[in-house]
C-alpha cells in the first residue's frame, strides 16, 4: 500500500498561496480551509503525464467523472449513486450559488444554520436574497439543532432552500442519521429544497461517521442537492473542480439548465483528471489523512487543556478546523482578533465572521505538521497569559433576519 508522509517539510510561500503570502514571513498562518500537506502522488503523476501531452485544447465532458464521484460515494459511504445523477460544478460555491438561484427568487428566505462558513452569507445577501437563520445551540459543549426554531422558519412562506452544512464548518459537528432524517421530513413538508455541502464529508474523528443526507431516505433523495469537492481531503482547491450529486430529474434539470445558462459547464483538464484520480485511486490518502488529523488534534486538546485552560475547544466530531470558545478571556471581538494576530503572530479566523453566535470564538486549522501547530499553541499560550483574568461580555453582532 502507499504511504504519504504528511510530516514533509514544504516551503509555501512565495508559491501564490493565499493561507502563507496574506500575511507576513512572522505569522504562522492556520486560517483558510486547506492544509499544507502534498496531495496524493497519484494525483502528482497523473498530472505530470498529463502535462507532457503539451496539448490542452477543449475537454470533452466524459463519463469517468461521474463515475469516479459515484464510486467514491459507494465506497466511503455505501451510497449508490447513479451515473448520470452526478453535475460537474466549478466547485462547491458556485454549486451553492446556482442553486439558489434557481430555487428561489430575488426577495425570498435562505435559511443556514449559524455560526457558519462566511460564503454562505454572502451566496444569499449578494444574490438579493434574505438569510433567514436557525441559529445552532451551544449546549454544554456540543451544538445541537433547535428543531422548533427550524420548523417555525421552514414554515415561513418565503422560505424557499436550506443550506445545510454537513459536516458542520465551523463547529464541527457530524450530523446524526436522526438528526438527517428529521431536517429532510421538515424540508419536504415545507417545500423547502435541501443544499447539502458535503466538502468536509472525509475528515470524521475516531467515534463519528459521515451519513450521505440524500442516501437516507427517499424523501431526501428527492428534495436535495449534495454538493462535493475532493479538495478539502486532497489539498486540491486550486483545481476549482466539485460535483452536485442529484437524484431527482426534475430537480438536475432545473439546476444544469443555470449551470448552462452561465456558461459553467467547461471543465478544466487538470481540474476533472485531478478529482477522477483522487476518488479512484487515494482511499488510502485520505484514511492515513485522517490518522494524523486525529493525532493532531489529540495534541492539540491536550495542549488546550494543560496549558491555556481560559480558552474552551468545541471538541470537533468532524473537518480540521476547530472551533474555539475564548469567551472567558472577556475580549471583544477586535481585541481578541488583535490579540492572536499582533500578539501572538498567528493567523485564525474570526468567530463574528460566521454570524450570529461567533463573537469571542476563534477557528483554527489544524491541517499542518505537528510541529507547526505545538509552535502556534506555544504563541498563543504565551499571548493569552498576557491577558488579565477579568471577564467582560461579549455581545453577538446580529445582521440576521430574526
Ligand atoms: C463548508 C465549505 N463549503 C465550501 C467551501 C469552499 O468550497 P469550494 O472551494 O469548492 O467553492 C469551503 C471551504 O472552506 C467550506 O468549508
Amino acid at each position: 500500500m502507499l504511504m504519504h508522509d504528511f510530516e514533509q517539510v514544504i516551503e509555501r510561500r512565495g508559491t501564490e498561496c493565499k493561507k502563507y503570502d496574506t500575511y507576513p514571513a512572522d505569522v504562522l498562518p492556520l486560517w483558510i480551509a486547506d492544509t499544507d500537506f502534498k496531495c496524493p502522488q497519484p494525483i502528482v503523476d497523473a498530472l505530470v503525464a498529463r502535462a507532457q501531452h503539451g496539448i490542452f485544447g477543449y475537454p470533452i465532458n466524459a463519463i469517468t467523472f461521474n463515475r469516479a464521484v459515484a464510486r467514491w460515494q459507494m465506497e466511503r459511504f455505501g451510497w449508490e449513486v447513479k451515473d448520470n445523477w452526478v453535475e460537474y460544478t466549478n466547485a462547491v460555491m458556485p454549486a451553492i450559488i446556482y442553486a439558489i438561484k434557481t430555487f428561489s427568487q430575488p426577495g425570498d428566505q435562505v435559511l443556514i444554520q449559524c455560526p457558519v462558513y462566511p460564503p454562505f452569507h454572502r451566496a444569499i445577501l449578494d444574490n438579493g436574497r434574505f438569510i433567514v437563520n436557525n441559529q445552532l445551540l451551544l449546549v454544554g459543549d456540543q451544538y445541537q439543532i433547535d428543531f422548533e426554531d427550524l420548523e417555525a422558519k421552514l414554515k415561513q412562506p418565503r422560505t424557499r432552500v436550506m443550506v445545510l452544512c454537513h459536516p458542520h464548518n465551523p463547529v464541527g459537528k457530524a450530523f446524526t442519521r436522526e438528526e438527517l432524517l428529521r431536517i429532510g421530513e421538515l424540508c419536504a413538508k415545507h417545500h423547502v429544497l435541501v443544499v447539502v455541502d458535503e466538502i468536509h464529508q472525509d475528515i470524521l474523528y475516531q467515534g463519528h461517521r459521515h451519513y450521505p443526507f440524500a442516501s437516507l431516505s427517499d424523501t431526501n433523495r428527492d428534495n436535495s442537492i449534495t454538493c462535493v469537492n475532493p479538495s478539502k481531503t486532497f489539498n486540491i482547491a486550486g483545481f476549482r473542480t466539485g460535483a452536485a450529486i442529484i437524484p431527482n430529474p426534475a430537480v438536475r434539470e432545473l439546476f444544469s439548465e443555470c449551470v448552462i445558462n452561465h456558461k459553467a459547464y467547461g471543465r478544466t483538464t487538470f481540474g476533472t483528471l485531478s478529482l477522477e484520480v483522487a476518488y479512484n485511486e487515494c482511499g488510502y490518502y485520505a484514511d492515513q489523512l485522517m490518522q494524523y488529523l486525529q493525532g493532531n488534534l489529540d495534541f492539540m486538546l491536550e495542549f488546550f487543556e494543560k496549558h491555556i485552560p481560559r480558552i474552551r475547544v468545541i471538541r470537533p466530531q468532524a473537518t480540521y478546523l476547530i472551533w474555539l470558545d475564548c469567551r472567558a478571556l472577556g475580549l471583544v471581538p477586535k481585541e481578541l482578533s488583535t490579540l492572536l494576530l499582533e500578539t501572538a503572530k498567528v493567523a485564525l479566523n474570526d468567530g463574528d465572521s460566521f454570524g450570529p453566535g461567533g463573537a469571542g470564538f476563534m477557528r483554527i486549522n489544524i491541517a499542518c505538521r505537528r510541529a507547526t501547530l505545538a509552535e502556534a499553541l506555544q504563541r498563543i499560550r504565551k499571548a493569552v497569559d498576557s491577558v488579565p483574568g477579568a471577564e467582560r461580555s461579549t455581545q453577538p453582532i446580529g445582521f440576521v433576519r430574526p
